[in-house]
């Protein structure tokens, strides 16, 4: 399967970055997307290796089966994108609703369907979430919705993708992660007492679980916390 891609939505940053980027620094072939292709490309070549950027918008679902027509046989998929949506019910913005539903759920969906002809039977698929699933706070309504739906998700997609594996991935916050590195001290140190191991999470940890979940053949179903203890505090 060496020759097979590791396609990576969401991989011109962050966690989906990182992820590209253990698997660019392996020798394989990457492909990164991002919502635009001059930016994903240059991207791809910071990572270097193999790597290449396409760019696709996961809100536009109907778009996506184009945008993807040119990757080869895959066998790592990560669907890493997101739109942040702080959204509470009192002031609802229902346009950015709709935008993070229909880009995490029927966009992901849509990836999937237009990249299965090119899924190997021992390819595995591997979905981030989140922990707002279980730990909502005011304006995560959408947010803590569509990371439950993504549970629920898993366990369709095992059924109907079978063989091919699906896990899932669900972070607590990622400590040095582009979007929480430069949080204020003060909510920095109250995350910190809320976690057991006394530190947050870290992007190599993140990585490391996803390769457990993409790598290991046994692994399939799981909807995997990587909070350090979180959800036991
Ligand atoms: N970071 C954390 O602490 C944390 C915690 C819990 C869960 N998670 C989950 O882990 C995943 C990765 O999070 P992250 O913080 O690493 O993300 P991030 O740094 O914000 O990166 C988001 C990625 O999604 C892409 N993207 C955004 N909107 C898109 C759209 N409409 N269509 C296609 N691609 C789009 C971005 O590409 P461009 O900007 O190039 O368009 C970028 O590659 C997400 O699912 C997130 O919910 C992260």
């Amino acid at each position: 399967m060496a020759d097979k891609s590791v396609v990576v939505v969401g991989g011109t940053r962050g966690l989906g970055r990182e992820v590209a980027q253990f698997y660019a620094d392996q020798g394989r072939d990457v492909v990164i997307t991002g919502r635009e292709a001059s930016s994903a490309e240059g991207c791809a070549a910071e990572i270097g290796g193999a790597t290449r950027g396409l760019g696709l918008d996961l809100a536009e679902p109907h778009t996506l089966a184009e945008r993807l027509s040119d990757v080869g046989e895959v066998e790592y998929l990560v669907l890493a994108a997101i739109e942040r949506d702080s959204n509470s019910v009192k002031d609802y913005d229902i346009a950015a609703a709709t935008r993070l539903v229909t880009l995490k759920l029927v966009g992901y969906t849509a990836v999937v369907h237009a990249l299965l002809p090119r899924l190997a039977d021992e390819a595995a698929v591997l979905i981030f979430g989140g922990l707002a699933r279980d730990r909502p706070y005011p304006g995560s309504t959408t947010v803590t919705a569509v990371n439950g739906a993504v549970t629920s998700m898993v366990r369709t997609l095992v059924v109907e993708l079978a063989p091919r594996r699906v896990n899932a991935l669900h972070p607590a916050i990622v400590g040095d992660s582009p979007q929480w590195k430069d949080m204020p001290d003060d909510r920095y140190q109250a995350l910190v007492q809320r976690t057991p191991i006394g530190r947050l999470v870290t992007m190599a940890e993140v990585v490391d679980a996803s390769r457990f979940l993409l790598e290991n053949g046994s692994i399939n179903g799981i909807n995997l916390a990587v909070d350090g203890g979180w959800l036991c505090m």
